[in-house]
């Protein structure tokens, strides 16, 4: 077990991995985007391989990526993509799990051209709303802590507070 970790779960385009970068950077630790991992294990982007291979291959994927987390991985912080604590529940087995909540209309209006076609999920933006909705709950329900921000510098602040208790 990695306890030393911290895991940023969120739905697509909660910011996880600009926040984890930057955690990561002032907590002086290792960075890892499980997203960045598999399209390098993969040499793959991820729209190509759900085009390719299907959603259900990309989650095993995710599972043999999240098994080398768990087995080999410590001192980091790991951004999730948004998928991941809903095939893996034990999620906290490696490290705190800080859910980062931010409504869906924020979420819109972060997201560009570019960064919709990264996410094959996105594609149809009603059906996104659908998931957002049943995804909260369950990322509500496997977080250590859940930080409820729109504000990118006030969420990396409370984020350090709780590292510090
Ligand atoms: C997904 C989220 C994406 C990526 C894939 C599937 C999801 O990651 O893993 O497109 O099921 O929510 P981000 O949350 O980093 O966008």
């Amino acid at each position: 077990m990695s306890l030393n970790n911290i895991i940023l779960t969120g739905f697509m385009g909660s910011g996880k991995s600009t926040i984890g970068r930057i955690l990561a950077k002032e907590t002086k630790s290792y960075f890892l985007d499980t997203d960045i991992l598999i399209e390098s294990f993969e040499n793959m982007k991820i729209s190509e391989i759900f085009e390719k291979f299907g959603e259900d291959e990309f989650r095993n994927m995710e599972k043999r990526c999240f098994e080398w987390i768990k087995k080999d991985v410590q001192n980091t912080v790991i951004s999730v993509g948004g998928g991941l604590p809903v095939f893996i529940p034990e999620i906290k087995e490696a490290g705190k799990v800080i859910y980062l909540k931010v409504s869906f209309e924020d979420i819109l209006k972060r997201m560009n051209e570019e960064e919709l076609s990264k996410r094959p999920l996105f594609k149809d933006i009603k059906k996104a709303k659908e998931l957002f909705i049943k995804r909260d709950e369950i990322y509500s329900k496997l977080a250590d802590y859940i930080i409820e921000n729109r504000n990118l510098n006030i969420t990396l602040e409370k984020i350090k507070e709780l590292l510090c208790k």
